[in-house]
């Protein structure tokens, strides 16, 4: 497209750019816009553009980083804490205790009601579960902790599983470490300029190959200037469909995969506790994912 074309779309060449970089609009997202004009989107296969919104600078880049590395630290030490014994109350505490002393906000208290700083999902329990000073761990327990951090307004949201005590039966390690591969290739299947369907058609073969199934009920989500964003990531999907992913795009993968089947009940009482209907085990692993020119950077983990 022509230069004068564009003016009359609202923005020039040499006006700043859309994107708050302060750079020439020539000079930063003129090319990005150009490739997406060029684009057919197909409305059967759902594919949309990506609203401007969600595509992130170097500097919120950046802030989404520093974000993260509180994150990482946490679950790090959640590793540490994790023993046969420990409620997961006090995980919450340390929590908590570590994203306050670092400046930061945990996201998920108070956020649309939850109770609790960080989810903690024991066993047959898919994901939000709360901490309890009455739910104690023992050995074997296969355990999920997915915490979320705000600092100065950027977000960054991963989860990992840990084995109580190192050693759980053969069954339960299996699906803790597939789980962990099924997020892997989700996240190996994202490429700039490709469609948010990827990632969950990488999910959904891998997972059939095991014997597992996905639950299909909660999915990843855009991260970064907010907790949940657009696009939402299903992790059981199409390739070629849903949005387009652009670089500067943040997301989540985070599969949540079932012993059994699919299906998952919320707890009637608390409103958030997801557990398996069959009662079988579920893990589930998050990292927040940049993508970028040429491929992928993992920002959380
Ligand atoms: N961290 C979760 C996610 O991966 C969301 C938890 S919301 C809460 O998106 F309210 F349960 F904390
Ligand atoms: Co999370
Ligand atoms: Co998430």
């Amino acid at each position: 497209m022509k230069g004068w074309i564009r003016s009359i779309m609202g923005l020039s060449r040499n006006d700043a750019c859309w994107c708050g970089s302060g750079k020439k609009y020539k000079k930063c997202h003129a090319d990005f816009d150009e490739r997406l004009s060029e684009i057919k989107f197909r409305r059967d296969l759902g594919q949309m553009r990506p609203p401007r919104k969600i595509i992130n600078n170097k500097e919120d880049i950046r802030k989404i980083k520093e974000s993260a590395v509180i994150n990482d630290a946490v679950l790090d030490l959640m590793a540490e804490m994790i023993k046969p014994g420990i409620d997961t109350v006090s995980l919450d505490d340390a929590a908590k205790n570590y994203i306050e002393s670092h400046g930061a906000i945990p996201a998920c208290l108070n956020f649309e009601g939850f109770p609790k700083n960080i989810c903690v999902s024991v066993n047959d329990v898919v994901c939000h579960g709360i901490p309890s000073k009455n739910t104690i761990l023992k050995e074997g327990d296969i355990v999920n902790v997915d915490v979320t951090t705000n600092l100065n307004g950027y977000f960054a949201d991963a989860s990992r599983m840990y084995i109580v005590g190192g050693k759980t039966t053969p069954e339960a390690q299996r699906l803790v470490d597939t789980t962990k591969e099924i997020m892997e290739v989700g996240i190996a299947a994202i490429r700039p300029w490709g469609w948010v369907g990827d990632i969950g058609a990488a999910c959904k073969k891998r997972t059939k190959e095991a014997g597992y199934s996905v639950v299909t009920a909660l999915g990843g989500h855009g991260v970064g200037k907010a907790f949940h964003l657009e696009p939402y990531v299903a992790h059981y999907a199409d390739k070629n469909t849903g949005m387009l992913l652009v670089p500067g795009m943040v997301l989540t993968v985070e599969p949540m995969i079932n012993q059994g089947d699919y299906h998952v009940d919320v707890d009637k009482k608390d409103g958030w506790t997801v557990r398996t209907h069959d009662g079988s085990l579920s893990a589930q692993w998050e990292k927040t994912v940049l993508i970028t020119e040429t491929g992928t950077e993992i920002l959380a983990k």
